[in-house]
C-alpha cells in the first residue's frame, strides 16, 4: 500500500483471505484515551465528522482489551461456497451476538448492544467478523465512573484486536494500512476513538493544510511539533465523577440543528490552521487561546442547543478561574480544556512541571470529587501485548 495515496471507503473492506489459516487463539492491546485541543461535536452518518479535530494522545489513562476468538463450526465455515443453501441460517445467526464481554472481571451483557452495533457497522469491513465466536475482556486504568470518556480507549483497542486477527488471516497488510484501517474501524464504534491508534498529535477530518488527513479515520499531525510540546503534561482534575446526564451520541446530534453550528465548524476548521502554526512555531500564548477558546466554544454550543444543557459543574468554573488567576499573577503557560463533561483537563509545558504541579495541589484538588485527579501526558499510542495462538 503507498502511504502518499489517501485511502478511500472501499479500500478497507477486506476482499480475500483465507480463514482455515487460523482457528483459535487471543489478541491483547492497550490502547490510550486522548484529549482533543480543537473539539469534534457534530457529524453526519456514517461517523463522519463536521469539522477536522486534533487531540493530544494521553498515556496514563488507556484501556487493556483482549480478544479471544474462536472460529465456528458452520456449515459455511465448513464448505467456504453454496451460500444460497446456508443464508437462512446464517441470516438467523447474525441476529444473535456472536461475543461475551467481561469488563474488569464481570460480565456485562448491558455492554452488549454498542458492541453488537459496532460489529454491524464494521462488518462490511471485515467479513471474518461473523465466522468467529468472541470473548471480549476488557479493563481500564483509570476508574469506570470517574466521568472520563471510555469509549475513544475501549473502541480503538477492541478495533485493534480485530485488525490482527485480519492480520492472522492476511499477513500481507503493511503496518500503515493496519493503523489506517484500525482507526477506520475505531471511528465506526466512536468518533474520538479514531485519534487513539498513534501518538503524539493526532488530526482527524479532512482539512487542506493537513496533508494526508481523511473524513474516515485519524492521521499523525505531519509537521514537527517544536520542542515546549515534547511531553507535554495534561492532569485531569476529576470534578464530578458521575454518568455524564446527556450522552456525547445526543450531543452530536443535537448540533444538526444548531442555530451557530455553521460558523462553529468554521471556527473550528480555521482553529486547526493556526493551532498547526502554534505548534510548529513553539507558541505557547497561541496554543493558550485557541485550546481555551475550543473548551469553551464546545460547551457554549451545549449551552446554545435545543434542548439546552450544562456539563460544567460550580467546580469547573471554579478551577478556571484558579487557572487564569495563577496564569495572569506569574506568566506561566498553564491552562485548561474540557471534554464533554465537568473534569478539567491541566494542560502544561514539561518544563513548568514542578511550579504547577504545586500549584494544581494546594489550590486546584480541593475542588475535585474526593481530591481526585489522575497525572497524565502527551503519549505515543496504542502497544500490542501479547499474541497466543
Ligand atoms: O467520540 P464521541 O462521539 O464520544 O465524541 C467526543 C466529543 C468530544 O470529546 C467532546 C470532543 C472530541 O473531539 O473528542
Amino acid at each position: 500500500m503507498n502511504k502518499s495515496i489517501v485511502l478511500i471507503e472501499t479500500d478497507f473492506i477486506l476482499t480475500t483471505y483465507n480463514i482455515s489459516k487460523c482457528t483459535e487463539g487471543s489478541v491483547s492491546w492497550k490502547t490510550p484515551s486522548n484529549i482533543a485541543l480543537v473539539k469534534y461535536w457534530g457529524k453526519q452518518e456514517p461517523q463522519i465528522p463536521e469539522n477536522t479535530s486534533i487531540s493530544f494522545t494521553l498515556d496514563a489513562c488507556f484501556t487493556v482489551t483482549t480478544l479471544e476468538y474462536k472460529k465456528r463450526d458452520t456449515e459455511r465455515s465448513r464448505s467456504g461456497q453454496n451460500a444460497e443453501k446456508i443464508s437462512t441460517s446464517l441470516n438467523h445467526q447474525s441476529d444473535k451476538s456472536n461475543f461475551d464481554i467481561y469488563f474488569e472481571g464481570e460480565k456485562k451483557d448491558d455492554f452488549k448492544p454498542k458492541i453488537e452495533l459496532f460489529f454491524k457497522r464494521i462488518e462490511h469491513y471485515v467479513p471474518f467478523l461473523r465466522e468467529f465466536d468472541f470473548v471480549i475482556t476488557s479493563k481500564n486504568s483509570f476508574p469506570h465512573s470517574s466521568g472520563i470518556a471510555s469509549s475513544a480507549s475501549g473502541m480503538s483497542a477492541l478495533a485493534l484486536c480485530i485488525m490482527s486477527l485480519e492480520k492472522e488471516l492476511d499477513p500481507t497488510i503493511s503496518d500503515a494500512y493496519f493503523n489506517q484501517k484500525s482507526s477506520f474501524l475505531a471511528r465506526l464504534g466512536s468518533g474520538s476513538a479514531c485519534r487513539s491508534i498513534e501518538g503524539e498529535l493526532i488530526v482527524w477530518g479532512n482539512h487542506n493544510e493537513i496533508k494526508g488527513s481523511s473524513d474516515l479515520f485519524g492521521v499523525k499531525f505531519p509537521h514537527t511539533i517544536h520542542k515546549n510540546f515534547k511531553n507535554y503534561h495534561d492532569t485531569i482534575l476529576l470534578v464530578d465523577e458521575g454518568e455524564k446526564q446527556v450522552s456525547s451520541t445526543v450531543g452530536h446530534q443535537l448540533m444538526s440543528n444548531h442555530p451557530f453550528a455553521k460558523q462553529r465548524f468554521i471556527q473550528a476548521n480555521d482553529n486547526i490552521s493556526k493551532i498547526s502554526k502554534a505548534l510548529q512555531h513553539g507558541d505557547l500564548k497561541e496554543f493558550t487561546t485557541i485550546v481555551e477558546s475550543e473548551a469553551l466554544s464546545l460547551h457554549a454550543m451545549m449551552m446554545t442547543s435545543n434542548p439546552y444543557f450544562i456539563l460544567m459543574r460550580p467546580n469547573t468554573l471554579k478551577i478556571i478561574h484558579k487557572i487564569w488567576d495563577f496564569r495572569a499573577n506569574t506568566g506561566s503557560n498553564i491552562c485548561f480544556t474540557l471534554d464533554a463533561g465537568a473534569n478539567v483537563h491541566v494542560l502544561f509545558p514539561e518544563k513548568e512541571k514542578l511550579e504547577i504541579n504545586n500549584f494544581i495541589i494546594n489550590e486546584l484538588i480541593q475542588f475535585c470529587q474526593e481530591n481526585h485527579y489522575i497525572c497524565d501526558r502527551i503519549g505515543k499510542g496504542a502497544e500490542q501485548l501479547l499474541i497466543k495462538n
